[in-house]
């Protein structure tokens, strides 16, 4: 059973995450309530203002839930707010927004990158208009038959917008939940785990209060690092805190050393100052994201002269000093830079633009450091 308060007993911090390596969802109804209780109230007075949230008392709007989640899926809440409310704007429905060209969305979507999602949300409201009256079915397992709505997003419209028990689980709640109650399985891969300990959890009234309140203490309390666990309303229940181990969950599994790919980076600037990007394939790595340029990622390292003769034109190419260097998940990517100069577009594909406007396009990390070191080279 998982003791949610109580004394700790005198073993190290390893050896509890060991033991608890499968932690069990047999919490006591009591400990439940409490935890319950004390969640939905600290959200009551530090809820945080989002757009697309219905305010204490009013029924929320499941087109705007959904919206809302789809551009949260990979987009920090930050840079969603202002995207939502353009949209709302122009597409205050799931009618206008099916009435919609393709074009029109994924220009307003331009910025926001993985344009799978915008053509998926775009399929989804036509679906939607003309399959279910435009009105968004309230149950997880019919919300997973349309396009661009999977585990996560099902479980999160079903809660906010229909009030129902599911267990939508993000990256907050596995680290809230994590810290609760020590889990020592390692994340993100035993994201089943954190699920099956909170769903017994869930209300059965306020259910989508209870999961943005663990969303909201993820983001605002019990933040990855430094978290601020006076103001945190389970500071008492939380097992992670008793052991002085806040930080050490969620567990992460030990990374094995990454293979390492090279690639090359072609900067092409115009005699105007626009340097050329284009957009990546759909699939793949950062689908649908601009970048240079830029060569195949292999694993054998790209001579100068080779990287000359693989260019995508003609011309005097200078190699760059310096490797960009970036880790993604399953591997280390190091890429040369090699720069020219060009006086027209030379029916180059994709778009060009000044670097001071880079900012307008979904640019991933990789390609934002090969800027900087164009920059300051
Ligand atoms: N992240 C994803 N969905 C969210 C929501 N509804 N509120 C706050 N953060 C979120």
């Amino acid at each position: 059973m998982v003791r949610l308060a109580g004394p700790v007993d005198n073993k190290t911090i390893e050896q509890n995450i060991v033991m608890r390596h499968t932690a069990s969802t047999n919490v006591p109804q009591q400990d439940m309530r409490r935890l319950r209780r004390r969640l939905l109230s600290w959200y009551d007075r530090h809820r945080r203002e989002l757009p697309w949230r219905a305010l204490p008392g009013e029924a929320a709007d499941p087109y705007r839930v959904w919206l809302s989640e789809i551009m949260l899926q990979q987009t920090t809440v930050a840079t969603v707010k202002s995207y939502f409310e353009r949209f709302l704007e122009r597409w205050p429905d799931i009618h206008a927004l099916a009435a919609a060209d393709l074009d029109e969305v994924l220009h307003a979507w331009q910025g926001l990158g993985y344009y799978a999602r915008a053509r998926n949300l775009h399929r989804c409201a036509r679906v939607l208009v003309a399959e279910y009256g435009g009105q968004f079915p309230d149950t997880e397992e019919e919300l997973r038959r349309l396009p661009g709505i999977g585990e996560y997003t099902a479980a999160a419209v079903s809660a906010i917008a229909f009030g129902r028990k599911t267990t939508p689980v993000d990256g907050n709640i596995i680290r809230v939940m994590a810290r609760l109650m020590a889990v020592g399985d390692p994340m993100p891969g035993s994201k089943s785990v954190i699920k099956e300990l909170t769903a017994p959890l869930m209300p059965q009234k306020r259910a989508g209060d209870f999961a943005q309140a663990l969303m909201d203490l993820g983001a605002t309390v019990c933040t990855p690092r430094n978290p601020v666990c006076a103001l945190c309303p389970w500071m008492k229940d939380c097992r992670a805190y008793q052991d002085q181990a806040v930080e050490k969950y969620p567990v992460k599994k030990k990374q094995r050393q990454r293979p390492v790919r090279h690639g090359v980076a072609y900067w092409i600037t115009r005699s105007d100052g626009a340097v050329l990007l284009r957009r990546r394939e759909e699939k793949g790595l950062l689908g649908g994201m601009m970048e240079v340029p830029s060569s195949d990622w292999r694993e054998k390292s790209w001579s100068a002269p080779e990287a000359r003769s693989n260019a995508p034109l003609k011309s005097k190419w200078v190699r760059i000093p310096g490797v960009v260097e970036h880790t993604f998940t399953h591997f280390h990517l190091e890429l040369i830079v090699m720069k020219t100069r060009v006086r027209k577009d030379h029916g180059l594909n994709g778009t060009w633009c000044r670097p001071d406007e880079f900012s307008e396009f979904a640019l991933p990390t990789v390609m934002k450091k090969v800027a900087r070191l164009m920059q300051s080279s």
